[in-house]
C-alpha cells in the first residue's frame, strides 16, 4: 500500500515545510531523510554529509531500526556507490545496486537492497551531501517496480530545498556559537568589573581590621562589619552578573545616587580622597546607566590601585544632548598606548567595549607623571 498522500504536490509541499521548520542541523537531516523516504515510498533512506577525510561527518538513516543500525557498525566510508554520489554530482538510478560494478557488498547486519536511487545535494558547485533511497515499496506482490524518472525528478526538487534548509541550519548554528562566545566575553567583563573590585576592597578592609584589632578593637569591629557588607555585595554582584541583572542599586536609587554612595565608601576605605560631583544629569536608558556605572567603577579602581594619587575626582555632567563621565586622578599617570591589549589587563578593554556597546565613546588621557583622566560620553540624556 502506498503512503503517498493523494496529491503529489501536497506531499512535496508538506515535506518542504517540515524541512524548513527545523533549525538544528541534526533535525533538518532527519526530516529530509524521512520526507524523501515517505515521498518516494522507499523502504530505506539515508543522507550522508561528507567529512574531509574520506568518511561521513553525518550519516542519517530512516527505515532501519535502532538495533539494526547499531548492529551494522561504524559509519560507512566514502566508497563504491556512496563515493560516486559525492564526487560526480549527478543522480544514479539503478534497478539493482548489487549488480553495479562499484558495489562492494554489505556489512554483516546490513539489510539487503535492490533498486536504488542516489542524488547529490549541492550548494552551488559544492556537494554538501547525498541522498540514498532503496527498495521502492511496490503495490505488485511480485515486486520489481523500481524508482521511476518521476521519482528522480521529485527527489531532485527535494534535494534543492534540502540544500537550502541545511545551509540555513549551519548558519544558524554558527551564529548561535558566536552569540555564546560573545556572551562568555560579556560575563568575563561583568565578573571582572563587579566582583573583582568588591573583593579587592574587601581585602583592604580586612587588612585594616587586622591592623586595628589590638590597638583599637572598636574600630576593628566597624571594619569587620564593613567586610561583611562587602562580602554580601560581592555575592549580590556575582548573582546579578550571572543572571544578567543590572546592579540592584541602579534601579532603586538611579545612577547619580549610586555613584555618590559608592564613592563615599571608597573615600573612607582609601587614603586618597575620592570626591564626586554632578550637574544637570537626566535619567538615561538603563543600558547606558549601567555602562557608565561600570566604567566609573573600573576607572576608580585603576586610579586607586595603580596611580598613587592623593585625589581622585569623579564628575557626571550633561553636555548638550550628551552625558559625560570623567574620572580624574593626580597620580603617576601611564602611557595608554603602551598597555598590552591581550593578556591580564582586562580593565581598559572592558571599558572601551562597554562604552561602544551603548553607542558611547571612551577617551583615556594620561602620560607618565601627569595623572590620568578617563572620559566616557554617551549620546542620550
Ligand atoms: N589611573 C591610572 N594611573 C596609572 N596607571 C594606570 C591607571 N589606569 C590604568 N593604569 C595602567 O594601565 C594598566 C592597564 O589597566 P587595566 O585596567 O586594563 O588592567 P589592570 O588594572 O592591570 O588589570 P585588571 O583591570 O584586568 O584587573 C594597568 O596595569 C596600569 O599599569
Ligand atoms: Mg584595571
Amino acid at each position: 500500500m502506498s503512503h503517498r498522500p493523494a496529491s503529489g504536490l501536497a506531499a512535496v509541499s508538506a515535506a518542504l515545510l517540515a524541512m524548513s521548520r527545523h533549525l538544528e542541523v541534526g533535525d533538518v537531516l532527519k526530516t529530509i531523510v524521512a520526507s524523501a523516504r515517505d515521498l518516494l515510498d522507499a523502504q530505506y533512506a539515508a543522507l550522508g554529509v561528507p567529512d574531509d577525510h574520506g568518511g561521513f561527518a553525518q550519516f542519517v538513516v530512516d527505515g532501519v531500526s535502532d538495533e539494526q543500525w547499531k548492529a551494522i557498525g561504524p559509519l560507512p566510508r566514502q566508497h563504491g556507490i556512496l563515493a560516486a554520489m559525492l564526487h560526480q554530482a549527478r543522480p544514479e538510478r539503478l534497478a539493482d545496486v548489487r549488480e553495479d560494478p562499484r558495489f562492494g557488498g554489505w556489512p554483516d547486519a546490513h539489510p539487503d537492497m535492490s533498486d536504488f536511487l542516489g542524488l547529490p545535494i549541492t550548494d552551488g558547485d559544492e556537494i554538501i551531501g547525498a541522498l540514498f533511497l532503496a527498495n521502492k515499496q511496490c503495490p505488485k506482490p511480485e515486486g520489481g517496480c523500481g524508482f521511476t524518472a518521476e521519482d528522480e525528478e521529485l527527489l531532485a526538487t527535494l534535494a534543492q530545498h534540502a540544500a537550502i534548509a541545511l545551509t540555513n541550519a549551519r548558519l544558524y548554528e554558527r551564529s548561535r556559537e558566536l552569540t555564546i562566545a560573545e556572551e562568555r566575553t560579556r560575563l568575563a567583563h561583568e565578573l571582572h568589573d563587579a566582583v573583582s573590585q568588591k573583593l579587592f576592597s574587601l581585602r583592604l578592609t580586612a587588612q585594616a581590621a587586622a591592623a586595628l584589632v589590638d590597638r583599637d578593637p572598636d574600630r576593628a569591629k566597624g571594619e569587620l562589619h564593613q567586610v561583611a557588607n562587602l562580602a554580601a555585595e560581592a555575592v549580590d554582584e556575582l548573582r546579578a552578573a550571572v543572571v544578567e541583572l543590572r546592579p540592584a542599586a541602579l534601579d532603586e536609587d538611579g545612577l547619580v545616587a549610586t555613584l555618590r554612595t559608592q564613592i563615599q565608601v571608597l573615600d573612607r576605605a582609601h587614603d586618597a580622597s575620592v570626591t564626586f560631583g554632578s550637574s544637570g544629569v537626566r535619567a538615561l536608558p538603563a543600558s547606558q546607566e549601567e555602562a557608565l556605572l561600570r566604567v566609573a567603577q573600573e576607572a576608580l579602581h585603576n586610579a586607586l590601585r595603580h596611580s598613587g594619587a592623593a585625589h581622585v575626582r569623579v564628575t557626571l555632567t550633561r553636555d548638550g544632548p550628551a552625558t559625560v563621565l570623567r574620572v580624574t586622578d593626580d597620580g603617576g599617570g601611564f602611557d595608554p598606548t603602551a598597555v598590552r591589549r591581550a593578556g591580564r589587563h582586562l580593565g581598559l578593554v572592558s571599558m572601551r567595549h562597554r562604552a561602544k556597546s551603548v553607542g558611547g565613546r571612551l577617551t583615556v588621557v594620561s602620560e607618565p607623571g601627569e595623572g590620568a583622566t578617563i572620559e566616557m560620553e554617551v549620546p542620550g540624556g
